[in-house]
C-alpha cells in the first residue's frame, strides 16, 4: 500500500486528507494519505526519512515549505520561481520538491471565471508572503504586463519586487483600493479575511467592471471580501478552488493517477467548511 501524509504545525486543521481520501476512494487505489504534526525543529529529520517511515511523499503546510524547499535534493521550476515546497515526491532515491500553489491558484481562476484576460489591465496583490510570490510567479506566466503589490509591511513587498523584476511594482498598503480601481484582477493572498482575523477595508467604489476578485481565504468560503466585491457586481472566485487544485499534482506522483476536481469533492469541502469553525 502506497502512504503519504501532510505536514505542518499545527496540522489539524488541514484539509489535504479529506481530499485525498476521496479520490482514493473514487479510483481503488490501496493507498493511505495521513495527518503529521511535525514540529519545525523535527522537519529536517523528518523529511530525510521519508522513506523509513513508508512515505512515497508528503505535502507541507505553514510553517515548513520554505524549510522542505531548502533539504529537498531536487527542486523543479515551480518550487525555484517560489522558493518554497509544498509537494515532495521520492523518485531514484532523491526527495524531489514542487510548489503547487501557483498551479492551483490559475486553474481554479481559469476555471471559474474562464473569460478573465492577463493582458486587460494590472493585475493588484494583497500581501507579499509565501501565497503572494507564487501567485505573482502564476500571473507573471500567464502574461500580465504590471502585478502591483500592496503589502502592510512595505519593505517585504519591495524585497519580494527585487525577485521577479521590473512587471511587479511596490505600492502604499493605504492606497489599495484606489491604486486598484482600473485593475483587471484583485487577489487577497493575506489572513485577513479568515475566520477573526481582521477585514482588509476594501472600497470596491469605481472599479472597472470586468474586474475579477479573488480571495485565498476558504473559511469561510465567502470571506468579507468577496462579498463586498459581490454586493458591487464584480465577479468573485473563492479560495476553496485553489485548495482542491493543488492537490492534483501531488496525487499523481504518488498514487499514479491524474485526479478530477469534481462537483462532489467541491460539496464534502464545503460541508466541512460549513461545519467545522476552522
Ligand atoms: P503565506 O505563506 O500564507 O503568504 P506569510 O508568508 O506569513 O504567509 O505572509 C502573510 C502575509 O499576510 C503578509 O503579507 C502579511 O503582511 P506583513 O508582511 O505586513 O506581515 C499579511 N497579513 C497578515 N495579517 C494581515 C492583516 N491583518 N492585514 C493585512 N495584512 C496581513
Amino acid at each position: 500500500m502506497k502512504r503519504a501524509c501532510v505536514i505542518g504545525w499545527p496540522i489539524e486543521h488541514s484539509r489535504s486528507p479529506l481530499i485525498h481520501g476521496y479520490w482514493l476512494k473514487r479510483y481503488g487505489i490501496d493507498g493511505a494519505y495521513i495527518k503529521e504534526a511535525v514540529r519545525p525543529e523535527e522537519v529536517a529529520t523528518f523529511l530525510r526519512s521519508l522513506a523509513e517511515r513508508d512515505f512515497v511523499g508528503c505535502n507541507v503546510t505553514v510553517p515548513h515549505k520554505e524549510t522542505a524547499y531548502a533539504i529537498a535534493d531536487e527542486r523543479d521550476a515551480s518550487a525555484r520561481a517560489v522558493q518554497a515546497a509544498n509537494t515532495l515526491w521520492l523518485e531514484g532515491g532523491k526527495l524531489h520538491a514542487a510548489n503547487t500553489d501557483t498551479y492551483g491558484f490559475m486553474m481554479h481562476l481559469d476555471h471559474a471565471a474562464p473569460d478573465w484576460k492577463a493582458h486587460e489591465g494590472p493585475a493588484c496583490v494583497l500581501g507579499a508572503g509565501g501565497a503572494a510570490r507564487a501567485i505573482i510567479h502564476g500571473l507573471l506566466e500567464a502574461g500580465v504586463a504590471e502585478v502591483r503589490v500592496f503589502n502592510r509591511t512595505r519593505a517585504r513587498a519591495e524585497s519580494l519586487a527585487e525577485i521577479f523584476g521590473p512587471r511587479v511594482k511596490v505600492f502604499d498598503w493605504e492606497s489599495r483600493s484606489n491604486g486598484s480601481r482600473d485593475a483587471c484582477l484583485l487577489v487577497n493572498t493575506t489572513a485577513a479575511g479568515l475566520k477573526g482575523a481582521g477585514t482588509l477595508g476594501m472600497d470596491f467604489s469605481g472599479f472597472n467592471s470586468d474586474c475579477v476578485v479573488a480571495d485565498i481565504v476558504y473559511v469561510p468560503l465567502e470571506t468579507e471580501l468577496l462579498a463586498r466585491a459581490r454586493a458591487r457586481g464584480l465577479r468573485t472566485v473563492d479560495g476553496l478552488g485553489m485548495l482542491l487544485h493543488q492537490a492534483v499534482p501531488g496525487f499523481e506522483k504518488w498514487f499514479g493517477v491524474r485526479p478530477q476536481v469534481t462537483d462532489e469533492l467541491r460539496a464534502i469541502l464545503v460541508a466541512d467548511i460549513e461545519g467545522r469553525t476552522c
